[in-house]
């Protein structure tokens, strides 16, 4: 059930790779950004590293159905993130923000120690719905501060299937809630300690840690999933 709600979604909500008007990029516009294309090269680089953190998620979580198919969503989508963000850095052309197939492989290959244990699973999961919560506020502030009108465009779709994601990481740990209210002690502590899976590939993460809106909104989520958000959660401690 959990898939079919997010694939309808996903599904209604897709937009193709070759609506995005490439030939219209300003590139001169683009140009004059250098730190927003350096910032969209760190986003390559993050999404370009699904194909081998999603299986590492998806070989822990294999007796759950719905997390296997919802991780399949996210490498799907995050691949076409992936590709259409090499695609834009290759349009515009400067050289220092390029992605290149080795500084991928090289990003990835950093990675290759990293392993999970099954008994930190409810720990991955929450970090990956605040990861893409903070996805789609990074993107939506970018399109927002971006002067280069395709750039805008596209960093919206992108910024909205970021939300779809985190909400889909949502539904997976609300089963687990379901079936055991316990877990929400372990996501609020996994709130608390937030680490974002994209500091596994580049040295600054998409998510500042000053990032307000995002925290606020990642408060929210966490609230409408265990009753309290990480902050109250911290009062709550010192109280005790
Ligand atoms: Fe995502």
């Amino acid at each position: 059930m959990i898939y079919e709600e997010h694939l309808r979604a996903a599904e209604s909500a897709a937009w193709s790779i070759e609506t995005i008007r490439w030939s219209a990029i300003d590139r001169a516009v683009a140009r004059a950004e250098p730190e927003i294309l350096s910032s969209l090269r760190d986003a390559a680089m993050i999404e370009g590293y699904l194909p081998t953190f999603a299986p590492r998620l998806m070989l822990l979580l294999w007796d759950d159905v719905d997390a296997t198919a919802i991780l399949s969503l996210e490498l799907y989508e995050g691949l076409k993130h992936y590709t259409a963000l090499r695609r834009y850095l290759d349009v515009v052309g400067e050289e220092s923000s390029r992605v290149t197939e080795q500084s991928l492989v090289a990003a990835r290959e950093k990675t290759s120690g990293i392993t999970y244990s099954r008994s930190e699973i409810i720990t991955y999961l929450t970090h990956f719905m605040c990861s893409e919560l903070f996805a789609a506020h990074f993107f939506r502030r970018l399109g927002e501060r971006t002067r280069e009108p395709v750039l805008a465009e596209l960093l919206g779709y992108m910024s909205r299937d970021e939300l779809r994601h985190s909400a889909g990481a949502g539904a997976l740990l609300k089963k687990r809630i379901a079936v055991n209210p316990e877990v929400v002690d372990e996501i609020l502590a996994a709130a608390e300690n937030f680490r974002h899976y994209g500091s596994d590939v580049v040295d600054v993460p998409l998510a500042e840690e000053n990032d307000f809106d995002a925290i606020m909104a990642m408060n929210r989520k966490i609230r409408r999933l265990c009753g309290l958000a990480p902050t109250e959660h911290l009062e709550e401690e010192f109280i005790k």
